[in-house]
C-alpha cells in the first residue's frame, strides 16, 4: 500500500530530485513532469537507484496545457502537486523578463487549472525569501512586509503567491502551502544527485566547489564593504535534504486536514546567518582545501543580509533543519567530485559524436534494419549521453533517407558495432532484446556473431571495472 500519488513538477531539478527521494522514502508514488530545460534525464535513474522505487517520468513542458492535461488524466486520485518548475536565475530574469514571467506564471496557472479540472486538492509551492527583499528586522518572519521585488524573478514569486491566494479563496476544495526557501545547498549523502548549474554558477556554493575542483580559477566575492561583521553578505544556508523534508511535512499536513488556513506560508531556513567568508572558511575546514578568492565589487540586486525566523515552521509543521553547516559543505563537495568523475568516465565510455551516431543510425535503418522500438531506445540513450539535436523528428527524417556506405576497413566497422554495444548496455549488460539489435547491425557489417560476442564481453568488462 502506498500513501498515494504526488505530481512533482520540475522533479528532475535540484530541489525537486531530493524531494522526490524523500517522497518515495515516505511511501508516496511519484509522477514527475519536467522539460529538462535545466536538468538531466539521468537524474531520474538516480532517484530510482537511491530509493529502489519507480518514478513515473514525463518529459514535457508545463506551458503546453493540452499535454499536461493528457498526462494528468492518465492517473487517478493524485493527492497533491509540488510545483518546483520555474526559471530561477535572478540576473537572467532582468535581461529576459518576458521569458521569466511566461514560464513561471503560465506554468503555475496550468498547474492550478489541472488541479481544478481533476479535483487535485493540495499544492505545495516553491516560494523564496527573495519576496522580502532587504528586511528591516532580522531574523525575518512571515509577517514582514513584502517590498517591491528587486528582479522579475522575485516578482514572479510575489505574483505567484497572490495568484494562489486568490485561487484557493475562490475554490473551497483547494489548499496550498507556500514554502519560502532561504538558501538551499549541499547534496544527497549518496552523492548521486546534487546541484547541477549550467555554465557559470550564480550561487555561492557551486562556485566554491567548482573552484576547489579546478574548474574555475578563483572564487569571486561580490563586495566586502557591507554592513556585516566581516563585510561580506550574509545568508541563511539550509541543507537541501532538510528542505526536501519540509515539503513532505507540508503535504502531510494538508492531506490529513491539519492545515489551519486554506493558504499558509512558512519560512524554511535554519535561523542562522553565515557570511560568504564564513562559508569559504568552513569549506576549508570541512575538506582541507584552500580556495583562491578575489574580492570584486557588489553585484547588482544582491541584498546585504537575510536570515529566517523559523519558529512558525518549527511550531506548526513540527519541522526543524537538522544538518549542520559543515556537513552541508562536505556533501556539496562529495557531489562535485562524484559528478565530475562520473562524467569523465561516461565520456570515455561513449566515444560517440553526432556524425558517428548519424552513420550508425543510417546503417541500422537500411533494409530490414532497426524497428521503431529499437530506434526509440537508441535515440533516448543518445540523448542521455549528451548527443544533442535541435529537432529530433526532422533529424530522424533526414537520417532515414541518408545512405551511409559500409566502411571498407574492418577496424572501422568494429568501431561502429562497439558504439552500438555501448548504447545497448542496460545496467552493465547487453540483454536479449538489445542483443538482437546488435546482431542485426553485425550482420550488415559482415561481422560474425562470435566476434560480436567478443566485443560485448570486452565492453561489459570495461563497464564492470569502471563501476
Ligand atoms: N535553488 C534555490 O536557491 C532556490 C531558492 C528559492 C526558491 N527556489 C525555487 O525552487 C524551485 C526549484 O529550484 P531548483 O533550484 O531545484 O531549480 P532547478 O532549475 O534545478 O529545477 C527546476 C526544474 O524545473 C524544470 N522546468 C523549468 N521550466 C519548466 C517548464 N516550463 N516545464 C517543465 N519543466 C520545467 C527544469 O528543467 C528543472 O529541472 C524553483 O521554483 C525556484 O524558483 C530555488
Amino acid at each position: 500500500m502506498t500513501k498515494g500519488k504526488i505530481l512533482v513538477t520540475g522533479g528532475a531539478g535540484y530541489i525537486g530530485s531530493h524531494t522526490a527521494v524523500e517522497l518515495l522514502n515516505d511511501g508516496y508514488e511519484v509522477i514527475i513532469i519536467d522539460n529538462l530545460s535545466n536538468s538531466n534525464r539521468f537524474i531520474i535513474d538516480r532517484i530510482q537507484k537511491i530509493t529502489g522505487k519507480k518514478v513515473f517520468f514525463h518529459q514535457e513542458d508545463l506551458l503546453n496545457f493540452a499535454k499536461v492535461e493528457q498526462i494528468v488524466s492518465a492517473y487517478n486520485n493524485i493527492k497533491g502537486i509540488i510545483h518546483f518548475a520555474a526559471y530561477k536565475a535572478v540576473g537572467e530574469s532582468v535581461e529576459k523578463p518576458v521569458l521569466y514571467y511566461e514560464n513561471n506564471i503560465v506554468s503555475l496557472l496550468n498547474v492550478l487549472k489541472v488541479m481544478t479540472l481533476f479535483g487535485i486538492p493540495n499544492l505545495v509551492f516553491s516560494s523564496s525569501c527573495t519576496v522580502y527583499g532587504q528586511p528591516d528586522i532580522l531574523p525575518v518572519t512571515e509577517e514582514a512586509p513584502i517590498k517591491k521585488a528587486l528582479s522579475p524573478y522575485g516578482n514572479t514569486k510575489q505574483i505567484a503567491e497572490e495568484i494562489i491566494a486568490d485561487t484557493v479563496y475562490a475554490n473551497k476544495n483547494l489548499f496550498s502551502i507556500a514554502l519560502r526557501y532561504f538558501n538551499p545547498i549541499g547534496a544527497h549523502e549518496s552523492a548521486l544527485i546534487g546541484e547541477l548549474p549550467l555554465g557559470i554558477p550564480n550561487n555561492l556554493v557551486p562556485f566554491v566547489t567548482q573552484t576547489a575542483y579546478g574548474l574555475r580559477e578563483e572564487l569571486k566575492i561580490f563586495g566586502n564593504d557591507y554592513n556585516t561583521p566581516d563585510g561580506t553578505a550574509i545568508r541563511d544556508y539550509i541543507h537541501v535534504v532538510d528542505l526536501a523534508k519540509a515539503h513532505i511535512v507540508a503535504l502531510n499536513r494538508m492531506i490529513s486536514g491539519n492545515n489551519k488556513e486554506s493558504f499558509e506560508i512558512f519560512n524554511i531556513g535554519t535561523g542562522n546567518g553565515n557570511s560568504v567568508m564564513e562559508i569559504v572558511n568552513e569549506f576549508k575546514n570541512a575538506t582541507g582545501l584552500d580556495i583562491k578568492c578575489n574580492i570584486v565589487g557588489r553585484r547588482e540586486g544582491d541584498i546585504e543580509q537575510v536570515w529566517a525566523d523559523t519558529s512558525l515552521a518549527n511550531m506548526e509543521l513540527g519541522w526543524n533543519a537538522k544538518i549542520p553547516l559543515r556537513e552541508m559543505l562536505s556533501s556539496a563537495w562529495n557531489w562535485e567530485k562524484a559528478y565530475r568523475a562520473d562524467s569523465k568516465q561516461e565520456k570515455e565510455k561513449y566515444n560517440l559524436n553526432l556524425e558517428h551516431f548519424k552513420n550508425l543510425m543510417a546503417l541500422g535503418f537500411s533494409n530490414n534494419g532497426f524497428n521503431a522500438e529499437e530506434i526509440n531506445f537508441l535515440v533516448n540513450k543518445a540523448k542521455d549521453v549528451g548527443i544533442s539535436v535541435a529537432n529530433w523528428d526532422e533529424w530522424m527524417k533526414e537520417v532515414s533517407s541518408f545512405t551511409f556506405q559500409i566502411p571498407q576497413n574492418m577496424d572501422e566497422r568494429e568501431e561502429y558495432l562497439a558504439d552500438l554495444v555501448h548504447l545497448a548496455m542496460v545496467d552493465g549488460k547487453v540483454h536479449q532484446t538489445e542483443y538482437d539489435m546488435c546482431l542485426k547491425l553485425a550482420d550488415k557489417l559482415e561481422i560474425d556473431a562470435e566476434n560480436l560476442d567478443k566485443i560485448i564481453k570486452l565492453i561489459e568488462k570495461l563497464w564492470k571495472n569502471d563501476a
